[in-house]
């Protein structure tokens, strides 16, 4: 039986880049979810069509799903292909929304964020491409929330999602699957699994952390089962609701405990570890840490060794705050190379058009044209692949990469959760002073040029403005000034810095201390401390 529910329009149900994504008891709140996912259903319409479903397991999942079930059945969808246990990494689920060839999908979860009772749970919608819902199909989302008077879920027992099988939700088919078999078996379409098995088989060792997320399964069937890793090469691979009380953020902050290991004597080959929901990855070799910056270009040069990449790359897209690392590789081979705004969304539209294969976020997110998300796992494969043919270490495959293509120092230093006003007052003074920049001396560094990055999309014509501040230096270094869409607790400000040293000099300087003058020009340039009463960043990557 079908009910409509008359309710009220909630304020604040705005979706980012990454769907709307709020604290758990906010998200279980009444009405809460269901007027969300009402806007979906009405913005997308549902009437006949199919949807992928699932998430990252995190606190409320479970529920969340059965709720956006009775939903989609009310709605009057056709079909929904479900997750077993309702989990689904984001890449999953973005490949069987195109395996599929579906209308979209919807994806739970707050990616790298804490989950649990009080932490963060989070709803965003995916298009027919695989991809990430772009602005204007999330500003109808948040317009249609603003004024939705009723919702429709239908009265009906919970589905047996732990069955995998054809399952009836009134008039819809729920097919649940096994959320890891599509998915190993692109990654064997694209990887050579024989050259990577042959490798473990010789005795390379490597540390997977999964950090209590969704790509435990994952890791283990292609790792362990697939690739004959020794059994325990995946840990942290069962999926918590509160992902063990982890922040599942692969970076070297959040996964210390991989970074340890990876610089300890005795340490593994090759480290790796992925977020909450699978799109991210940090990549460490035994004793060196490999930037997400870094990592992108090194993809991006070896990329033609791995089999599905063997034809060579349509073209390459870093988001602005990432290094030029991949740049220099992309000069190099003779590809196109495009500078997007932050998110993912935007190289969706370069790799719909073909003109992107690889792409890159300094936030630990790579990625390729195999889904329209980023996808953790994927980087690390193909790092796996790469030094299977390469027969080196990441330090000596990192060391040739800087000698041939220069090196990109760089840092991220975030400050979180601080007062929304006394971000927006720094910001309103940096642009305010960003005509009067250009020359001036900064910590022996000289200001060349400054700008707010503005992007035109060249596929769709669309105009993103306003995405990050600009310091642009003359000897080649970067600052970049940016306000986090993605927090849920008031405002976090990121500072990028870069600096570019040719060739092999400086290989093994540290690269905080080669960036600390740029360091010092952004504290300087921006303020910081005066705004936020923040002298010291909360977490450097
Ligand atoms: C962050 C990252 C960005 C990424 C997004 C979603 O967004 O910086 O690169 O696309 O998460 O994973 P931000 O909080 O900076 O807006
Ligand atoms: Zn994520």
């Amino acid at each position: 039986m079908i009910t409509t529910v008359a309710t009220t329009p909630i304020a604040g149900q705005k979706p980012g880049t990454s769907g709307l994504r709020k604290k758990t008891p906010v998200f279980m709140g009444r009405h809460y979810l269901e007027n969300f996912v009402q806007a979906i259903f009405d913005v997308v319409g549902a009437k006949g069509k199919t949807f992928v479903l699932g998430g990252d397991g995190r606190y409320f999942n479970d529920r969340a799903a059965q709720v956006i079930l009775r939903m989609a059945a009310a709605n009057g969808a056709a079909r929904v292909i479900v997750g077993q246990g309702a989990l689904l990494s984001t890449p999953a689920a973005s490949h069987l929304i195109r395996l599929n060839q579906t209308d979209g999908g919807i994806i739970m979860s707050a990616s790298h964020n804490p989950g649990g009772p009080n932490e963060d749970f989070g709803v965003k919608f995916n298009m027919p491409n695989g991809g990430p819902a772009p602005e204007s199909v999330t500003e109808a989302m948040y317009q249609r929330t603003t004024e939705l008077a009723e919702y429709r879920i239908c009265e009906a027992q919970d589905v047996d999602l732990d069955r995998i099988g054809r399952h009836r939700l009134g008039e819809m088919v729920v097919d649940v699957v096994d959320p890891v078999a599509d998915y190993a078996a692109l990654m064997e379409t694209l990887f050579d699994f024989r050259a990577i098995r042959a490798m473990f088989a010789s005795g390379f060792r490597m540390r997977m952390d999964s950090m209590c997320a969704v790509t435990g399964p994952y890791a283990v069937e292609i790792l362990e089962n697939r690739l004959g890793a020794p059994k325990g090469t995946c840990v942290n691979a069962i999926p918590l609701p509160d992902f063990g009380g982890l922040h599942p953020d692969p970076n070297p902050t959040w996964a210390k405990a991989l970074m340890d290991e990876m610089f300890a004597p005795d340490a593994p080959d090759f480290g790796a570890a992925s977020d909450g929901d699978g799109d991210r990855n940090m990549v460490v070799g035994r004793g060196i840490y490999v930037s997400p910056s870094d990592s992108l270009a090194v993809l991006a040069a070896n990329a033609h060794l791995a089999p599905g990449y063997k034809a060579g790359l349509s073209g390459v897209a870093r988001s602005m705050p990432t290094s030029a690392a991949a740049d220099r590789v992309a000069e190099a081979l003779g590809l196109a190379c495009y500078e997007t705004p932050t998110g993912w969304k935007f190289f969706g539209n370069l790799m719909d058009a073909g003109r992107a294969t690889i792409c890159g976020e300094e936030s630990f997110g790579t990625g390729s044209d195999h889904v329209r998300e980023k996808d953790g796992l994927w980087a690390i494969l193909l790092w796996l692949n790469i030094l299977a043919v390469r027969k080196q270490s990441v330090a000596e495959i990192l060391r040739e990469h800087w000698a041939k293509y220069g090196r990109n120092y760089y840092s991220r230093h975030d400050f979180e959760a601080i007062e929304t006003a006394k971000a927006d007052a720094l910001f309103a003074a940096l642009r305010a002073a960003l005509a009067d920049l250009p020359g001036r001396q900064v910590e022996g560094l000289e200001v060349e040029a400054a700008d707010d990055f503005a992007y035109t999309d060249p596929v769709d014509g669309s105009i993103s403005t306003k995405q990050g501040v600009r310091v642009l230096f003359k000897d080649g270094s970067r600052i970049v000034f940016r306000l986090s869409g993605t927090g849920t607790e008031g405002a976090t400000l990121r500072v990028y810095l870069e600096r570019y040293a040719p060739g092999p000099a400086g290989l093994d300087l540290d690269a905080q201390a080669a960036l600390a003058p740029v360091v010092r020009a952004a504290h300087e340039l921006a303020g910081i401390a005066a705004f936020t009463g923040r002298s010291a960043p909360d977490v450097v990557t």
